[in-house]
């Protein structure tokens, strides 16, 4: 089918089904181009939230869906591709975490997003990357424990006086953008403003200007008077930079830096999704109960 098509069938099929479409930051453009709402995982979780529609359609990964299936239990929440999950989420499961806990007696545990619900369950608060030193100051601990992205938990450990307890896991697309892609762009254009996602390594963080979640990026360059930005993220992102600030310009360090779960999610997959109610996201009761309390704990922070 073509494209304008596949777009039409899209559209037909959403009213039918009153549903919403909501795509992040790091979807093909011609995803997000159709999406109702595009954005970072902590205002897909809101619009989930908020949603008065009887489908969400969900463009992201795996987690992000489950995310969406908690706050909103009694929609049906659909995943394009049952197979687009996140490697960092992964990296961590509730054996794994319990054994954490057990090394650590008595601290708190922070939950990236980027975790299973079994994982969040477990977990005392969820935290994005719009909101991590916020959630995390916002504990009565002089010290937590931080799952599972090492790179987002040193990043916090740098703007908190309470000590961050690393847990291992990491971005594989995020650790693919390298110092020296980095450095190569900043010798290229040397008036470059150098912003970045806090998944990248620190030692890529240390040459950077601005640091934020993937919408805080997006509104940084749109209010900031410069006019040329090296990008360190995953690069779906530059689609929507490009879209919203047709004079600026923007360089990727590298070109390794695709999340493929990511790159899933295709516009025949969102129709037959749509078509036939696939792929529907389920999570056991207890676990949306007490993943619930942990997400909601960081959706009331800023
Ligand atoms: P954001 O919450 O910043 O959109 O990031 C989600 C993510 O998976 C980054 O890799
Ligand atoms: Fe997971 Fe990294 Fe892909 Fe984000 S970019 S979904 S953290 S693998």
């Amino acid at each position: 089918m073509k494209a304008d098509d596949l777009t039409a069938r899209i559209i037909e099929l959403k009213s039918r089904r009153n549903a919403v479409i909501l795509a992040h930051n790091y979807q093909l453009a011609e995803v997000q181009d159709i999406a109702d709402f595009v954005g970072d995982s902590l205002e897909l979780s809101r619009k989930a939230a908020e949603t008065d529609a009887d489908v969400i359609v969900f463009c992201g990964v795996h987690f992000m869906a489950e995310t969406a299936k908690i706050l909103s239990p009694h929609k049906t929440v659909l995943l394009p591709d049952p197979r687009a999950g996140c490697p960092m989420a992964d990296m961590i499961d509730v054996a794994r975490l319990r054994e954490f806990k057990a090394r650590y007696p008595g601290l708190p545990v922070v939950a990236y997003v980027n975790t299973t619900a079994d994982v969040k369950a477990e977990s005392d608060i969820c935290c994005t990357s719009a909101n991590a030193v916020k959630v995390v100051e916002s504990l009565d601990a002089p010290a937590v424990l931080f799952v599972p992205d090492k790179c987002l938990g040193a990043y916090v450990a740098s703007r908190t006086s309470k000590r961050i307890v690393l847990y291992p896991g990491y971005c594989p697309t995020h650790h693919r953008i390298l110092p020296e892609y980095v450095l190569e762009q900043k010798a290229a254009h040397p008036d470059a403003v150098v912003i970045a996602h806090p998944e990248c390594t620190p030692e890529v963080l240390a040459l950077t200007d601005v640091i934020a979640s993937t919408s805080g990026i997006v509104r940084h360059i749109a209010q900031s008077e410069e006019a040329e930005f090296i990008v360190c993220t995953e690069r779906g992102l530059m689609h929507r930079l490009q879209q919203d600030n047709p004079n600026k310009r923007f360089y990727n360090p590298g070109n390794l830096n695709i999340c493929p779960n990511m790159k899933k999610i295709t516009l025949e997959k969102v129709a037959w999704s749509l078509q036939d109610m696939v792929y529907s996201i389920e999570v056991p009761e207890d676990i949306i109960r007490k993943a619930r309390a942990a997400i909601d704990g960081m959706v009331g922070i800023g």
